[in-house]
């Protein structure tokens, strides 16, 4: 039984690599063009992880269109070199400092920009990261389901208030969730922490990367009255250093092949989050996984809707004292 399992993931995970090379033949993808210049003007764009890789990429790129552009980081000088750059090409922002794999922390970071703004027309939930080795935060949580799930959740339930606000004052607003195509593993549901099952850090990964996408449906319904989109994003293969983490055999071996092959500049793979949370094609999208900016599905076990909604209610019992 347990083999069994373990062959349906490895299968899983085949196939997560062969929809990455297929996506490179994806040859019509910087075809579309539309950018609607400085269409961020007077919005304000809130965005986790961008002191690097693709976000600071999408945070440069939505303050070029006009955004002031918030970033939630963990390092002040990061972050101060990050709003340096945006100043530099003459856009605005300002930064928060936060642990996201810490739920007191998200919290806090939430209770700030809060503060900052009054107004937010997009979250980017985008930090993320690979654990090659098993990892429990100081509040008892594995690392990867802490950074990549439970954090998002927690920082956009602590602003969703405000967003409504935001959304019923100015018409919309936008929440986009960065997924991964590495979604395709099955919720350990009787251990999500990892706690008794051997640590596999590409499980935990795709784990998380599953939940967050499921999230994004269930929430996408939830708010489907308020003006508030909700999406995800599989951004494919992108140059980071994410993506030279200490994986595993035989994903060590097939990363670099892959990488040589379709990866993408974080500048390139911007494209999408940046389309995603300002054109005026994408308005109205609400509920998908989107890739290059094409609606795609992402594995079905994900569209489950009472497998979303046993999801929303395990997570507000582990979040209860932070929500
Ligand atoms: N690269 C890919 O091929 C790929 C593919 C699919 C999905 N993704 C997803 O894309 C997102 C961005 O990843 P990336 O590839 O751009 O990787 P990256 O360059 O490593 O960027 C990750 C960002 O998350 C931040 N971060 C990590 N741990 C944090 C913490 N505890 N608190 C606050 N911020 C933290 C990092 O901050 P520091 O600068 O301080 O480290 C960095 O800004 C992730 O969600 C990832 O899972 C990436």
């Amino acid at each position: 039984m347990r083999a069994n399992k373990a062959n349906s993931a490895d299968r899983q995970k085949r196939r997560s690599f062969l929809a990455l090379f297929l996506a490179a033949a994806d040859l019509q993808r910087y075809t579309k063009k539309e950018t609607n210049g400085k269409n961020m003007k007077d919005k304000t764009a809130v965005i986790t992880g961008a002191t690097s890789g693709l976000g600071r990429a999408t945070a440069l790129q939505l303050a070029q269109k006009g955004a002031f552009v918030i970033i939630v980081a963990r390092s002040n000088t990061k972050a101060n070199e990050v709003i340096k750059e945006i100043e530099k090409a003459g856009g605005k922002g300002q930064f928060i400092i936060s642990d996201l794999s810490s739920m007191k922390d998200t919290k806090e970071a939430a209770e700030s920009i809060a503060k900052a703004v009054d107004r937010w027309d997009v979250l980017i939930n985008n930090a993320g990261a690979y654990f090659p080795k098993y990892r429990v935060t100081s509040e008892g949580f594995e690392s990867t389901l802490a950074l990549n799930y439970l954090s998002p959740f927690l920082l956009t339930h602590h602003l969703i208030e405000q967003m409504e606000q935001t959304a019923s004052e100015y018409g919309e607003v936008r929440i986009i969730n960065i997924s991964s195509v590495m979604h395709k593993d099955p919720i350990n549901w009787d251990d999500l922490n990892y706690k008794e099952t051997t640590y596999n850090s590409s499980s935990t990964y795709y784990q998380s990367k599953h939940l967050l996408t499921s999230f994004t449906y269930y929430l996408s319904r939830k708010l489907k009255e308020t003006g508030i989109t909700v999406n995800c994003i599989h951004p494919g293969f992108v140059k980071t250093a994410l993506a030279q983490s200490d994986y595993p055999f035989p994903m060590n071996a097939i990363v670099p092949i892959v990488g040589f092959f379709i990866g993408e500049s974080p500048e390139q793979a911007a494209d999408t989050p940046v389309w995603l949370a300002s054109s005026n094609e994408a308005k109205g999208i609400n509920g998908e996984y989107v890739h290059h900016r094409k609606i795609k599905k992402s594995w079905p076990p994900t569209r489950d809707e009472d497998a979303q909604t046993r999801l929303f209610n395990v997570t507000q019992g582990m979040l209860g004292e932070w929500l």
